[in-house]
């Protein structure tokens, strides 16, 4: 019998569950613009609460919360710091540049995902007619699938605030890394991804990613910033109406979906098992829910002509000789096992 398509090539290709449909038809709308959508206000003071900040904005994607935060912590001529693989810099078409005349200071992440505090201070400009004024650091947590450690995010945040730098997190992936942390302690994943939050000054999440809701982010902070991103948000256009209905899936997401990133990563680990004992690849120790897999040189020709035989067997991934494979909430082991079996019967023939 032939599988059912495998859509491994992001956690954004999910779609609401049934009970999230209904929870969304029957969300109380009004005009968010005039600040009148029970749903979206429901859901901004609900995840503010759990992340522990005073205030939240809710907007369509991760890009634009991140872009709001920016804009909302620099001006024209300030400058960020963050990494190169950081979506912030890399991913969101120099936004933050092209907008908002905020220039990026991207540097170089350790193989963990951090970026060595050295490399932070380093980078910090002094008061010099000759620098943008170094404004904001920016991480990113989880990072291509990896977890910050605690330590780090707490060493790193304090060593900003020192210089009277202001902190955001990209969370677009928040859960996740809090799932994993709750997974090494005693506590929630809830009562880990406030932890998280509480060293920076700004948290973008996504509730369109793992979470698997169609649409949607959210960015908390303290009420003189939200203030500051809403009239930001309204500038580049994310005034949604009667975006309750979107709002509503959201907030369904948090109500539900968190815990079971658990399992999102247990097949994650359960698939990079499998692949590691193919020869000719090279699979990244896996944290989250994100695997990336190397082919060896010697292999290259070969592993050229993996996606399409992936895709012809109703199996989706992406990269070519940098695979990346992503588990979500439209994937369940007999899915991974399949991925398994297609990849292995690939290499073997
Ligand atoms: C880490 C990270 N941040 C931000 C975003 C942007 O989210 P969106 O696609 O909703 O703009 C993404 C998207 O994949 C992401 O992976």
């Amino acid at each position: 019998m032939k599988h059912s398509t495998v859509d491994l090539r992001s956690d954004t290709v999910t779609q609401p569950t049934a009970a999230m449909r209904a929870h969304m038809m029957n969300a109380p709308l009004g005009d968010d613009v005039f600040g009148a959508d029970p749903s979206i206000n429901e859901l901004q003071e609900k995840i503010a609460v759990m992340l522990g900040f005073e205030a939240a904005l809710f907007l369509p994607t991760g890009t634009q919360s991140n872009l709001c935060a920016i804009l909302a912590h620099c001006e024209r001529g300030d400058e960020y710091l963050v990494g190169q693989m950081a979506h912030t810099y890399r991913w969101e078409g120099g936004g933050a540049a092209v907008l908002g005349s905020v220039q990026p200071q991207p540097l170089n992440h350790s193989p963990d995902g951090s970026i060595a505090l050295s490399e932070i201070e380093a980078n910090i400009k002094p008061d010099d007619a000759h620098f943008a004024k170094t404004k904001l650091l920016c991480l990113e947590n989880t990072i291509g699938g990896k977890v910050l450690p605690m330590d780090y995010m707490k060493a790193a945040t304090k060593l900003a605030l020192d210089h009277g730098l202001k902190r955001h997190l990209d969370g677009a992936r928040l859960f996740n890394a809090a799932v994993v942390q709750a997974a090494n302690s005693s506590n929630s994943p809830l009562a880990e991804a406030k932890r998280i939050a509480s060293y920076f000054d700004s948290v973008s999440v996504c509730f369109s990613k793992g979470l698997g809701a169609p649409i949607g982010s959210a960015l908390a902070g303290d009420k003189a910033f939200i203030a500051r991103a809403h009239r930001i948000r309204k500038m580049v256009g994310g005034g949604m109406r009667q975006g309750g209905f979107l709002a509503s899936a959201a907030s369904y997401a948090l109500d539900h979906h968190v815990e079971r990133l658990a399992d999102d990563h247990r097949l994650a680990k359960q698939l990079a098992g499998a692949l590691a004992a193919i020869d000719c690849l090279i699979v990244e120790p896996v944290q989250s829910n994100i695997v990336f897999v190397d082919v060896k040189p010697e292999a290259k020709e070969k592993a050229a002509g993996l996606i399409p035989y992936l895709k012809a067997q109703g199996v989706l991934a992406t990269g070519i000789y940098r695979l990346r494979f992503v588990t979500h909430l439209d994937v369940n082991e007999a899915d991974i096992n399949y991925a398994i079996l297609c990849i292995e019967r690939y290499f073997n023939l």
